[in-house]
């Protein structure tokens, strides 16, 4: 692989310097992390997995209107995305009570929540990515207003599409986070969403046996994490059937399709 510059390595991707201005090369590593890093380890095939179905759900997004920083997938770990200022909020959108919201306010996990919830955190590891208000926000000028709304209204639209595209494999969108970005237009900026949506920044539980299918798993050392990406990305039609035949590519770094991937894939879904 030519050597590109590496503009900044973060716990789950690497972004590299783009063919064109403006542009960016998102790698996705098998890396994970939780509890703000304080918990390290590797989720195999995970990065092969998190691109294709990023690619697969901001695609989608972007067919109804969705603006997002997705350009176009290259490669079994790598896509093209537009360069963009990052606003450092990470808006989460929860629809049933789980994780953080569990602890933070002792409601039990599974519990729906009244109606959808959007909270914002700050993201910076070091703080812990703590939750924040809307006056916070406004106070440091992390966002403008107009920009929260934007990015408000788009989380809504977001949570309503993916409910219903994850309803329709059977698995229940509890919550997920997003990441959103400023792109420049001489000196008008506008928001869209960048980063990434996979089972790292979801929870995705089965609908009938309530199965994690999501980063809790490792999260919470329940092991078969891969196994549950993996599940993820065949309900969403990513992954052809194993067929038992040997891998060309078994760490996913070359230039093949995601199906060489379900070629060396042992376990298969349900
Ligand atoms: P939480 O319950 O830990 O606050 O997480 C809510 C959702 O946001 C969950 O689906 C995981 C996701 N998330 C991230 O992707 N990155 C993070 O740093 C945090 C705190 C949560
Ligand atoms: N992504 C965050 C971390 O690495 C938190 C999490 O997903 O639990 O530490």
């Amino acid at each position: 692989m030519s050597r590109r510059r590496q503009i900044y390595e973060g716990k789950a991707k690497i972004l590299y310097e783009g063919p064109e201005p403006g542009t960016l090369i998102q790698y996705f590593k098998d890396d994970a992390t939780a509890f703000n890093a304080q918990k390290k380890g590797m989720i195999q095939g995970k990065g092969v997995i998190n691109n294709r179905i990023s690619e697969y759900v901001f695609t989608r997004l972007g067919h109804i209107g969705v603006p997002t920083h997705f350009i176009r997938r290259l490669n079994m770990r790598e896509q093209l995305i537009r360069q963009v200022e990052i606003i450092p909020i990470e808006v989460v959108v929860r629809n049933v009570a789980a994780g953080s919201i569990s602890k933070r306010l002792g409601i039990a996990e599974g519990e729906p929540l009244p109606h959808t919830l959007l909270e914002y955190y700050y993201k910076d590891d070091a703080l812990g990515d703590p939750l924040i208000a809307e006056e916070h926000i406004a106070c440091f000028g992390w966002a403008s207003n107009e920009e929260m709304q934007d990015m408000a209204a788009m989380s809504i639209r977001v949570n309503d599409f993916l409910s219903g595209i994850f309803a329709s494999i059977n698995i229940r969108l509890v919550d997920f986070k997003l990441e959103y970005g400023r792109i420049w237009d001489g000196d008008f900026s506008r928001v869209i969403l960048a980063d990434e949506i996979s089972p790292d920044g979801c929870r995705l539980w089965d609908m009938t046996t309530g199965e994690k299918l999501d980063k809790d798993r490792f999260r919470r050392d329940m092991g078969g994490e891969s196994e549950a990406y993996r599940e993820v990305a065949r309900r969403l039609g990513l992954l052809q059937d194993d067929n038992g035949s040997d891998d060309s590519d078994p760490d996913g770094r070359g230039t093949g399709t995601i199906s060489d991937l379900s070629k060396h894939r042992k376990l298969r879904g349900k």
